[in-house]
């Protein structure tokens, strides 16, 4: 048996290393050929930067993963304990050249990644030329863009989707209106967190024409799991132009019905309420909070004869202050929105509450507008 096994190992040791190797690279560039195809499609300059980056770490874990593996299959095999061996095994005190290797070698691969890391990480967040600046805010559940309007400095086009177009490098510029949240959009390979009380960033170039998820990536209450909204990247210019001049339109000429207007306004996503009440009527389907599908029936019935307010009244308060009305079932999570401060997070200016307020006004059965609406107008004015 002895002559047998010197046999083996004298038969070119060296062939058999390097067809060891050769296995082992061939087997780690297919694992970092084949795993990315799982990925979403590749949709921006930074996602051919951190799927090459991902791809070389796949290729050297996916090499050394076969290493180790196919070294204990290798060992398992060739040196079990043969039938009737009951000797012990060889008494290793370790070996300096061999530990000196395997020290050095993985250092060398990590300071090498660091590089390469630094160079995808400085290439993908520094700034570009032309960047369009969008203002993100994150509330729970809902994300909600804002654009400035060339030429008129006090409008901005509020959306619930993020448009943008082929080859238009972007800066998202963050803000969280209540907890920590994540802004992530796997297409372009980007996320960055969007701090309570800071600003965050983070830029991207799409160069897929789509429409791709746009995701909540940190645990941040129990409607984290909808958090989410979606990305358009209109093909050119001319088309996503298009869509932001009937948006800047309906801005410049607004409905002069305040229950038309207060619908537009819940419907452009510009307030996070999408994430957390259900109306049907708008397409919205959160659950965090109070149904919205026949609220005005329900303030009359209810709310009414409860606080002594009338239907306007009660709205427009409870908008302002909503942990002072919490509705039986759930939880303080409405933002406060402020009245009159425009650099806050969850600024609601008046004139919004009272349009919004008499939209609500006809959520009942019949479609009746439930409220005065003159009153309220000399309410909201009260608050200004
Ligand atoms: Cu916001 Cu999770």
């Amino acid at each position: 048996m002895d002559a047998e096994r010197s046999n083996t190992t004298n038969s070119s040791p060296v062939l058999w290393i390097i067809a060891a190797f050769a296995l082992l690279i061939l087997g780690g560039l297919l694992i970092a050929e084949t795993a990315p195809l799982i990925l979403p499609p590749e949709a921006s300059a930074e996602a051919q930067q951190v799927d090459n980056l991902f791809k070389i770490l796949l290729a050297i874990g996916g090499a050394i993963f076969l290493l180790v593996q196919g070294a204990l299959v290798f060992s398992v095999i060739r040196f079990r304990a043969r039938p009737g061996d009951k000797s012990d095994g060889v008494a290793l005190h370790g070996n300096a050249t061999l530990e000196f290797v395997w020290t050095a070698i993985p250092a060398v691969i990590v300071l090498i990644l660091s590089i390469i890391s630094f160079q995808v990480w400085v290439s993908t967040t520094s700034a570009k030329d032309n960047e369009m600046v969008v203002n993100v805010t994150g509330a729970r559940f809902t994300w909600s863009f804002s654009y400035a309007v060339p030429d008129h400095e006090n409008l901005k086009v509020n959306s619930s989707t993020l448009h943008t177009y082929v080859g238009q490098s972007l800066k998202m510029v963050m803000q969280s209106a209540d907890v920590n949240h994540a802004f992530y959009i796997p297409a372009m390979r980007i996320k960055q967190d969007l701090l309570v009380g800071r600003t965050t960033e983070i830029r991207f170039t799409p160069t897929l024409a789509g429409d791709y998820p746009v995701f909540c990536a940190e645990l941040c209450g129990s409607g984290h799991g909808s958090m989410r909204a979606r990305i358009v990247v209109h093909p050119d210019e001319a088309t996503y132009l298009s869509w932001f001049d009937d948006e800047v339109n309906v801005l410049l000429n607004p409905p002069a019905d305040p229950v038309v207007r207060g619908q537009q306004i819940l419907s452009s996503g510009q307030y996070p309420c999408a994430g957390c009440h259900t109306l049907t009527e708008l397409g919205w389907t959160g659950v965090t909070g109070p149904n919205q599908n026949g609220l005005a029936d329900r303030v009359v019935k209810t709310r009414v004869a409860a606080t002594g307010l009338t239907p306007e009244e009660y709205l427009l308060h409870s908008l302002y202050h909503p942990s002072e009305y919490l509705v039986p079932g759930f939880g303080n999570l409405m933002p406060q929105f402020q009245a009159n401060d425009p650099n806050a997070p969850s600024y609601m200016p008046v004139e919004d509450m009272e349009a919004i307020v008499a939209y609500l006004c006809t959520l009942e059965a019949s479609g009746e507008n439930v409220c005065n609406l003159d009153n309220l107008q000399s309410l909201a004015s009260q608050l200004k």
